[in-house]
């Protein structure tokens, strides 16, 4: 056997990250993956394509037909994802909202109920709010901090139970364990979003989650400069998902899974020091006497803080975090447009730090923490605080 079709499967977290899912290239001995920008593979004759065919139509393993269902970049990265999520299969889409929609749709049908988290990522909120029930979907959004309310929202036709592990934007922590034994009590899936953490801080299918989603285009990527989406499940759970994907055509282009190839070997050490530097932050924000409060789940003044450190892996508890300054409106911008490091934006989870104001949520500030020097971070927040 050759060094190069060894097992890394098995190994730790970052040596799974680097080395799982890249086979040497057989012809020209390329270490690195290739960009396999091609729509169709070639077959010799009639015959071994109408096999292919015969033999795609079930979905298997190193069977290329064409890349809206199968390409060998992104199938690259379905190998490093399973190996990260602990996960059977997994299937990787163009966006955190395809893989979000065709995870849901594949379960829901007109007539069924579905139940969800009250604080979600905006475009997921409106599925609930719009999309699923124009499509004769029933919703209901409940706070799931009291879990008493899951059990109470349950109706007959309840199949499936969605969250987001921490939430958008205000950070809290969904008791997974907990909540997936009344989801399948009650014989439901139960979906849930990861984005906010990544499979560094928590793997949701060994807390008891049927499905995995991401925002791949948060940690995953980690630099700002691709979309992606990702879901992770049983075999056949994907296969569900996969015949919604395939014909919804939710793929990612090569180039951008070629991409997630080269990020996600860094995302443990990526992860790792983004969840050191916002422990650090988040500390020293608490000191401030501009502050009204700090949350993070890393905080013992987090109300799930005991729940986190039981549930999260290697102490860490990711870069997320969310500051409430005393006085309103005027002092948030203020306080943000005097920052010189982190630009003011949209998205999450990438090495550089980004701020995000929200007025709605009471003046909240969301801290996606990045990779910088922290003690520029905070020399760069002390002189903000010092020009409001
Ligand atoms: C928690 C969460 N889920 C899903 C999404 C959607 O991901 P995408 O923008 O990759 O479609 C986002 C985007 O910010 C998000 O924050």
């Amino acid at each position: 056997m050759s060094r190069y079709d060894t097992d890394y499967t098995k190994m730790g977290l970052a040596t799974r990250a680097i080395k799982v899912g890249e086979a040497r290239e057989p012809i020209t001995k390329a270490l690195n993956t290739p960009i396999f920008e091609t729509s169709s593979y070639g077959y010799e004759t009639a015959e071994e394509y109408d096999e292919m065919l015969k033999r795609g139509a079930d979905w298997e393993e190193d069977l290329f037909i064409y890349s809206r269902t199968t390409n060998p970049t992104t199938d690259a990265v379905r190998k490093k994802v399973m190996a990260l999520e602990g996960s059977e299969d997994a299937i990787i889409c163009s966006c955190g909202m395809a893989a979000i929609s065709n995870a849901l749709l594949s379960n829901l049908n007109a007539g069924d109920h579905v139940i969800c988290s009250d604080d979600t990522f905006m475009c997921t909120s409106s599925m609930f709010a719009d999309i699923l029930p124009a499509k004769g979907i029933e919703t209901s959004r409940v706070e799931i901090l009291d879990i008493e309310n899951i059990e109470k929202a349950m109706r007959p036709n309840t199949k499936v139970v969605y969250l987001e592990v921490l939430s958008n934007p205000q950070l809290k922590l969904a008791n997974l364990p907990a909540i997936a034994q009344i989801a399948h009590k009650h014989g439901c899936k139960f979906i849930v979003d990861n984005t906010f953490l990544s499979p560094i801080v928590l793997k949701p299918l060994q807390l008891g989650a049927d499905i995995v989603v991401h925002s791949g285009t948060k940690y995953y990527v980690g630099h700002g400069d691709a979309l992606c989406g990702i879901v992770a499940g049983s075999r056949q759970d994907m296969d569900k998902v996969r015949y919604y994907y395939d014909n919804f055509g939710s793929h990612i282009s090569p180039f951008n899974s070629w991409l997630l190839l080269r990020s996600i070997k860094t995302m443990p050490l990526r992860v790792k020091q983004q969840s050191a530097n916002a422990l650090a932050l988040a500390k020293w924000f608490e000191t401030r006497d501009e502050v009204d409060f700090v949350t993070y789940p890393g905080l013992e003044s987090h109300k799930q803080h005991e729940l986190a450190k039981q549930i999260f892996e290697d102490g860490v508890f990711g870069g997320m975090l969310c500051v409430h300054l005393k006085d309103g409106y005027e002092q948030m911008c203020k306080f943000v447009d005097a920052t010189k490091i982190p630009p003011v934006a949209t998205s999450l989870g990438d090495v550089v730090t980004l701020v995000f104001p929200k007025s709605a949520y009471n003046n909240l500030i969301r801290i996606s923490t990045g990779c910088e020097d922290v003690n520029d971070l905070i020399a760069d927040f002390t002189q903000a605080f010092e020009q409001m």
